[in-house]
């Protein structure tokens, strides 16, 4: 079995949700959390993004021991310095450093040619070889960028000491047999590309991200980066535990694991959740109120009868206690039976029915019907009688 390495950025890409911003404290607390959850390597921010970023990196760098704590870089010789300040105190320092590749930003952001995008990154990794053992390059928008120009760079990246190359999807644009081609043709035609790693980094702009590092990983990427919850730029980065469960639940068709401890994933969500005020919905994979939760009158028999009937994985297996069956209007009499034996009430087949008909009035008029309604309608109904 393979081992996928985690490559977590909750804190740098998924910091870069609109609206996000964590401080110091927030940031630690999200990192400890991390650790518990056993991801093999955090980018905690972007250090020359401000002061208080390189300073939130350092508190992270200081605070987590297991993990290689990473902090991001352009291609340039001051954000090389002040990662370097950032990551002082770190057990396990690597620098992230990145420039794109594309011909539309090499055109219009960047202003510059193949040859200036190759010197420029380049004379960047010479300049942080004199600082770090552990470095990782990115091609930024490698996803649209030509072939050969990829296996270029990549090919300058393991001669100038990169660890790992990271070929991301920045836009979310391509889709997963385009994506996982990528990495087939870096494995194929790059010499020496079994020296370092290759990383997959998708975005989610097309709701593609979690298919697109799934076939990266098919053809022979050995890292994922990702956020927890998917949070990130624009639609936002693919999200871990969403791979992490793919990889676990098909294990035998994808022949490839974490060291992910699975059953810290819904309190990992949470706390980010909490932190970020990032909301996760309700029917998002894995972490969604929703993810275990059965409402249907047939999906309900069939879970009182045998989870595996509609659950591919169980509640448990990421920290959560149990399946939800939510009574409303779709419910069925096994489902409302065995709740009431839950709340502690054994009625007989006719309670039951008289009960149930006036549970199904009640679901009509309300989205969810709670354990408090459910209390009143057979508290009134045993009155009644
Ligand atoms: O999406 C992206 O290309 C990035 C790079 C900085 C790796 O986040
Ligand atoms: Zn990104």
């Amino acid at each position: 079995m393979r081992k996928i390495y985690i490559f977590d950025t909750t804190l740098r890409d998924g910091e870069q949700s609109p609206g996000v911003n964590l401080n110091t404290r927030e940031k630690v607390e999200i990192a400890h959390q991390l650790e518990k959850l056993g991801v093999d390597r955090m980018e905690a921010g972007f250090p020359a993004a401000s002061p208080g970023d390189l300073a939130a990196v350092n508190a992270v760098a200081r605070a987590v021991k297991d993990v290689t704590v990473i902090g991001l870089s352009r291609s340039r010789e001051q954000d090389i310095d002040a990662v370097r300040e950032a990551l002082i105190g770190a057990q396990d320092p690597c620098i992230h450093i990145f420039l794109a590749t594309s011909p539309i930003h090499r055109k219009h952001k960047l202003r510059m040619d193949k040859e200036q995008v190759l010197e420029t990154a380049q004379s960047a990794l010479r300049y942080a070889r004199k600082y770090f053992s552990k470095i990782e390059f990115s091609l930024e928008d490698a996803g649209r960028t030509e072939y050969d120009f990829i296996a270029q760079m990549v090919g300058m990246a393991i001669k100038e000491g990169a660890s790992v190359v990271n070929i991301p999807d920045t836009v979310g644009y391509l889709n997963p047999s385009e994506y996982g081609a990528i990495f087939k043709f870096v494995k194929e035609n790059v010499p020496d590309v079994e020296k370092i790693q290759l990383s997959a980094h998708c975005h989610n702009d097309l709701g593609m991200a979690t298919a697109n590092t799934l076939a990266a990983i098919q053809n022979g990427a050995d890292q994922i980066e990702g956020t927890i919850n998917g949070i990130g730029e624009r639609a936002g980065n693919t999200a871990i535990e969403e791979v992490a469960m793919a990889l676990a639940t098909r294990q035998s068709f994808f022949n490839a694991t974490t060291s992910l401890q699975l059953s810290e994933i819904a309190r990992t969500s949470r706390l980010v959740s909490k932190l970020t005020g990032m909301v996760v919905p309700g029917n998002k994979a894995i972490v969604g109120a929703n993810a275990f939760a059965h409402e249907s009158g047939i999906h309900q028999d069939g879970m009182l009868k045998e989870k595996t009937t509609y659950e591919i994985m169980t509640p448990e297996s990421i920290g959560l206690k149990e399946s939800k069956l939510v009574l409303g209007k779709h419910s069925g009499r096994h489902a409302f039976r065995e709740k009431l034996i839950d709340l502690g009430y054994e009625l007989d087949d006719l309670q039951v029915n008289e009960a149930f008909a006036k549970f199904k009035d009640l679901a009509d008029k309300k989205k969810e019907v709670s354990d408090d309604d459910l209390l009143a309608l057979i508290e009134e109904k045993l009155i009644d009688t």
